[in-house]
């Protein structure tokens, strides 16, 4: 996953010891690391959260984020991590990195968490790719093993079957809870013999996942699972989440129910901006930021105030970028901006100048913006 910069929190580094490295497929391996008792409460993480690597190459040092693929009660890291190419980080790792090394592990965060319901019956879909996997085999594992009544459907995209990393993991899942969860596998570049399940995983897919494998009554097209449907996990690359995401929203899923992560840099907004809004240009910008102060001019308010930092480069905290989970919440000191969408801060927060950047339209020729909360 890409560097994420957590809101208003310094990252505590330990060294943990490494208790096992394997590799999954011809480019993906997972790392597992022991966490000592002493260590316990410091680790103590949710599903779907991620810990950062602080490792030595070629004289520098290295930090890179990566999405735990245990569960909270396997009281264990472990990664699951591709290698892109011969010189990236990864291989680095995996080349230079020996059972029982130590390595610097950063304390777990994020947010591409669920509020666990132990005694609803609920109805879970997931969409992962590639690698993107990660959270969400740790988001089964804990679900399935946790919350007894809840049904999962796991829609998992890669280029080719030799290229599923933890395949085996995932069918023991399947066989060990057939009743709760149903994994369905796509291959981009390789023929299945049923177009369904070849090509990428996308909105024409979304479709088609719910009106064929997601269907109850053959003889009526909008009797299906998907109504039922109440939390979606989607982690992948940044177009197939905006695809994804933006296929379920319209498929009558709230945003609020939408959780995804993403896997790389992607500065679009993931739903697009549905108002139309005065076109302001050269838009003025103070910021503070991690005790630094920032000014910046934005082109226009054509996109929204954080997408417009990111594409900028500066670090500006985010996560879900859809108002939902609050990392990018900032207070408005000076100017005008309208928050198109907010489910996180309560109206009290929002009278008293709260804003979320990833929901923010600039409506003022100048603004002062500071993210540094306490
Ligand atoms: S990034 Fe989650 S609310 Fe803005």
């Amino acid at each position: 996953m890409e560097n994420l910069v957590p809101k208003a929190r310094q990252i505590e580094f330990h060294r943990l010891k490494l208790a096992k490295k394997q590799e999954l497929t011809k480019n993906t391996f997972s790392l597992e690391f022991e966490i000592p008792s002493e260590l316990a409460s410091q680790y103590d993480f949710e599903a779907g959260q991620y810990i950062t690597l602080k490792f030595e190459s070629e004289g520098k040092i290295i930090q890179k984020d990566f999405s735990m693929t245990s569960a909270p009660f396997e009281k264990v890291i472990t990664l699951g991590i591709k290698i892109n190419s011969e010189e990236s980080f990864a291989n680095t790792l995996f080349q230079n990195l020996k059972v029982g090394d130590e390595v610097e592990v950063s304390e777990p965060r994020g947010r591409f968490t669920l509020i666990a319901k132990p005694h609803e019956f609920r109805t879970i879909v997931a969409f992962a790719g590639g690698i993107g996997i990660t959270p969400i085999l740790s988001h089964l594992k804990n679900i399935l093993r946790t919350e007894h009544r809840t049904r999962l459907f796991l829609f998992y995209g890669n280029r080719t079957k030799k290229e599923v990393a933890f395949k085996q993991e995932l069918e023991e899942l399947v066989q060990k809870y057939p009743d709760r969860l149903e994994i369905h596998y796509f291959y981009s570049q390789e023929k299945v013999g049923n177009g369904l399940f070849e090509g990428r995983l996308d909105a024409k897919k979304v479709a088609l996942i719910i009106n064929q494998i997601l269907q109850l009554d053959d003889t009526d097209e909008e009797s299906t699972i998907w109504d039922a449907v109440d939390a979606v996990l989607i982690c992948g690359k940044g177009e197939m989440i905006k695809s994804i995401a933006n296929a379920c929203y319209h498929h009558g899923i709230l945003k609020k129910n939408i959780h995804f992560e993403l896997f790389e840099e992607f500065n679009e907004d993931i739903y697009p901006i549905e108002k139309e809004f005065p076109l302001i240009n050269d838009i003025s910008v103070d910021f503070k930021l991690f005790n630094n102060e920032y000014s910046t001019t934005l082109k226009d308010n054509k996109i929204k105030l954080l997408q417009q930092l990111l594409i900028q480069k500066f670090p500006v905290p985010y996560s879900c970028k859809s108002g939902i989970c609050g990392s990018c919440e900032c207070i408005l000191e000076e100017g005008e901006v309208e928050l198109l969408e907010n489910e996180y801060l309560t109206t009290k927060e929002e009278a008293s100048g709260r804003i979320l950047a990833c929901m923010s339209v600039v409506l003022s020729k100048k603004i002062k913006v500071n993210f540094d909360l306490n």
